[in-house]
């Protein structure tokens, strides 16, 4: 029978008794990576946000801490990065410690005098990111709007010399604002950027970074993401990108589909970080060793987040992910690849050369695993797998050649009844790759993570299966398909 906790993720961070959004502040600093997040400390739904804290060593089991800043009686504590002043151009470190400082938006409640304007404010720590204090001068960049909020900050380093950017968002305008700074608490406009290509929804929680296009270090290639909410591709919350140049004023877009409002005809020409329902509020670690680029969103979607049926806690993150930028049909794409220690994984069943004309179980499913599988078209019209399944229930990952599209079936995917929004059949564009369909598929207890053709085309998704559900099929209609190599690895 189902437990209380039936559906806590092995692989996944989700607190212990509280709800969470947004992960935030994500930062790796002197061997641990520290994960900040929107977390209501009372509660398992959206309110009193506060900076909640996880860290981890390996990015796969994380560690709960306590509270880092929590909200009061004049403001929420809404989302925002960390960084490492290593110069000490804030002045707030101690003397010995350079800071850790955090940017976060002020989002000021009634009793405020600031009541009803969200504003950006600093808070300091010296122990290595566990306890904080904010700055009295808060805030430190205010412009009098009700929806300026969740500041991504980064060290810039370039031609037009070093100095701190911080990216925002104007979310009614579907416009991100950049800033500099020389202290961290005194900032000058630079330029905007947007609208362009998805204004479904509200524009929330940008970041801009810069990576080698096809790995070459003379390319650099400044990539602007920014998720919105409604207005994804499958409905309501999602993660789109940009790329193009940076000179430490203005980016300029080399991937703009559309300029000003959205064209709904051409949703899907507009470059996403994710396809599926619920991968939102993806944001980039500062810090990282060696330059990688790692990547963590919420996953859920606001259009049913608060009701998704888990208890105590309420929400995972996704996996952390390692992007890259790489030119595909002529343009530049990220590709990302999830981030796993290898010694996490254990037990492999591994197949070749499977013929598959209708529906064919394998032995070695499981509630928590990793599926490769490369696919070969035959005469069906859709090919694929059915995870978490036990005859009753299942969730459809399917891939149809002739439309060019990979789908994510979670209409019987367990329970769905919870919200009317919940139920869907979501989809991805997808090609060949010299006449094949490969994925990494990521199951856990109450998710499904799909890397498509090296991690070029990406689907995340919650789902909610009976524990007993861990059956694993083959499948197609209308005709046969061949897997040449099908391995599942099941998590230590
Ligand atoms: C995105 C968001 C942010 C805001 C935070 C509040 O999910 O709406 O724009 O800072 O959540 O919790």
């Amino acid at each position: 029978a189902p437990t209380r906790e039936a559906f806590r993720p092995a692989m996944h961070y989700a607190s212990k008794d509280t709800w969470l959004n947004d992960p935030n502040g994500l930062i790796y600093y002197e061997g641990n990576y520290h994960l900040y997040y929107q977390n209501n400390p009372f509660g398992n739904v959206w309110g009193n946000m506060s900076w909640g804290h996880a860290t981890s060593t390996n990015l796969i089991t994380w560690t709960e801490q306590p509270v880092a800043i929590a909200c009061d009686e004049y403001e929420d504590i809404f989302s925002g990065s960390v960084v490492y002043d290593q110069h000490n151009t804030s002045g707030l470190g101690d003397g010995t410690a350079a800071p850790l400082v955090a940017i976060y938006t002020s989002a000021y409640k009634e009793n405020s005098q600031h009541a009803g304007i969200q504003a950006q404010s600093l808070a300091w720590s010296t122990d290595g990111g566990y306890t904080w204090s904010k700055y009295h001068g808060n805030p430190v960049l205010n412009r009098n709007s009700a929806n300026f909020r969740d500041p991504k900050v980064f060290r810039y380093n370039g031609p037009a010399g070093a100095y701190w950017v911080m990216v925002a968002v104007e979310a009614l305008d579907f416009t991100v604002v950049m800033y500099r700074s020389d202290d961290l608490k005194s900032w000058d406009y630079l330029s905007s950027f947007g609208p362009a290509n998805a204004t479904g929804g509200v524009w929330e929680c940008p970041d801009l970074f810069p990576l080698p296009l096809d790995g070459n270090e003379d390319l650099i290639r400044w990539v602007l993401t920014v998720n919105l909410n409604p207005g994804g591709p499958n409905g309501g919350s999602a993660g789109q990108y940009f790329v193009g140049d940076f000179d430490g004023v203005t980016f300029r877009s080399e991937t703009t589909v559309t300029e000003g409002d959205q064209d709904p005809a051409r949703l899907t020409e507009y470059h996403w970080l994710d396809w599926g329902r619920d991968y939102y509020a993806a944001v980039s670690f500062s810090n990282v060793p060696d330059g990688c680029r790692l990547m963590m969103a919420w996953k859920n979607n606001w259009q049913y987040g608060n009701d998704i049926p888990t208890s105590p806690w309420r929400s995972p993150m996704s996996l952390v992910r390692e992007v890259s930028l790489v030119t595909s049909e002529g343009t530049p794409h990220l590709t990302q690849q999830a981030v796993i220690d290898p010694t996490a994984l254990t037990r492999t069943v591994a197949y070749t050369e499977l013929d598959v004309d209708g529906i064919r179980s394998v032995a070695g499913g499981g509630a928590v695993q990793l599926i490769e599988v490369t696919f070969v078209p035959g005469s069906a019209d859709e090919f694929g797998l059915v995870i978490r399944g036990n005859g009753n229930e299942g969730t459809r990952i399917g891939i149809r050649p002739g439309d060019g599209r990979l789908l994510v079936d979670r209409t019987v995917s367990g329970n769905t009844a919870f919200h009317s929004a919940f139920s869907s059949i979501d989809t991805a564009p997808l090609r060949a790759v010299d006449g094949a369909y490969s994925m990494r598929i990521f199951v856990d207890h109450c998710s499904v993570e799909i890397f498509a053709q090296d991690g070029e085309v990406t689907l995340t998704e919650l789902i909610f299966p009976d524990p007993s559900s861990t059956g694993v099929s083959l499948y197609t209609t209308g005709g046969t398909a061949k897997v040449t190599s099908l391995r599942l690895t099941t998590l230590a």
